[in-house]
């Protein structure tokens, strides 16, 4: 695990994320409400919880790919809240390479989780900043065949691809194999729509912040329906950011059996 950095020592937060690592340990309000869910998950060990950042009108970037950043800072504090909390973040290659994000936790108190791409070819480059070394644990999951080029340190992951396209249990089983229980996948919408689809998220956080953008990327996308009362409509609760809005969609009901943690905490 990375260092804590301390922000601000009368904060709440500040022992929120060891915590809610102790099972049975009380979380104080307000925090309670939005990350006791996230302590286990419902159906098996593992515990897998995605995030968007989006514009009023859904859209999580720019035309032209430029996302930061669509939240202000009391949505940037809660994702930095949400790695603070988990074991690992995954992200995309997509995402990897459009943002090339640090993916450490900065802006709030608590340790960064390990860092993850999906890279199936295997071409993230070497020099992307989620490879830093600090002393967190650093993965990337590939196709069978892929030859990555990674700094020393980095871990592989091998996961088999069908017609490109890996399962996300199967990506969840590696990361179990790893040792890692609690998950975030942190984008794009791409890799975040696939666990979707694939029954593999216990809950998906949805930041809206106050801005529409008119046009760009969407956010997560799912199988077209045909009517209104086909759509999920999975149980939401609501929390005020600041100026954003925070849903906390719990999918619980529709996630698949995935894996078993050979650690956990
Ligand atoms: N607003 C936000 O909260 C937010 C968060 C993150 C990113 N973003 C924005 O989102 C954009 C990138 O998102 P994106 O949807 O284009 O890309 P993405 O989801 O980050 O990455 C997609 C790529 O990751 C790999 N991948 C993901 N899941 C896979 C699976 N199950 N099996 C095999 N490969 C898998 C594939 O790589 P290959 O192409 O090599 O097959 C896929 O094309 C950027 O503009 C970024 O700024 C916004």
């Amino acid at each position: 695990m990375g260092s804590w950095l301390v922000m601000d020592a009368t904060d709440s937060w500040l022992n929120v994320p060891a915590l809610l690592r102790d099972p049975d340990a009380p979380l104080p309000q307000p925090w309670r409400d939005m990350f006791a869910p996230l302590r286990s998950g419902g159906v098996d060990d593992l515990m897998v919880v995605a995030q968007m950042g989006q514009s009023i009108d859904g859209r999580i970037a720019t035309e032209s790919g430029h996302s930061k950043y669509i939240n202000g800072p009391a949505g940037l504090d809660h994702l930095h809240r949400l790695r603070a909390v988990v074991d690992a973040v995954v992200v995309g290659v997509g995402t990897a390479v459009a943002d090339n994000p640090q993916l450490t936790v900065r802006r709030v108190s608590g340790p960064s989780p390990a860092r993850v791409v999906i890279d199936p070819r295997g071409r993230l480059p070497a020099s992307a900043r989620m490879w830093a070394s600090d002393g967190v644990r650093r993965i990337a999951i590939v196709g069978q065949d892929a030859k990555p080029k990674l700094p020393s340190g980095v871990d592989v992951l091998r996961v088999p691809l069908i017609a490109g396209r890996a399962a996300p249990a199967a990506i969840l089983q590696a990361l179990a194999s790893a040792g890692l229980r609690r998950i975030m996948i942190e984008g794009g919408a791409h890799t975040v729509s696939g666990f979707l689809t694939a029954g593999c998220l216990d809950r998906l956080h949805i930041v809206v912040a106050p801005m529409l953008l008119g046009a760009g990327q969407p956010s997560v996308e799912l199988k077209p329906v045909e009517f209104a009362h086909d759509a999920l409509r999975p149980p939401v609760r609501a929390h005020l950011l600041a100026d954003e809005v925070l849903f906390d969609i719990d999918l619980s009901r529709q996630r698949v059996v995935a894996g078993r943690a050979n650690t956990s905490r």
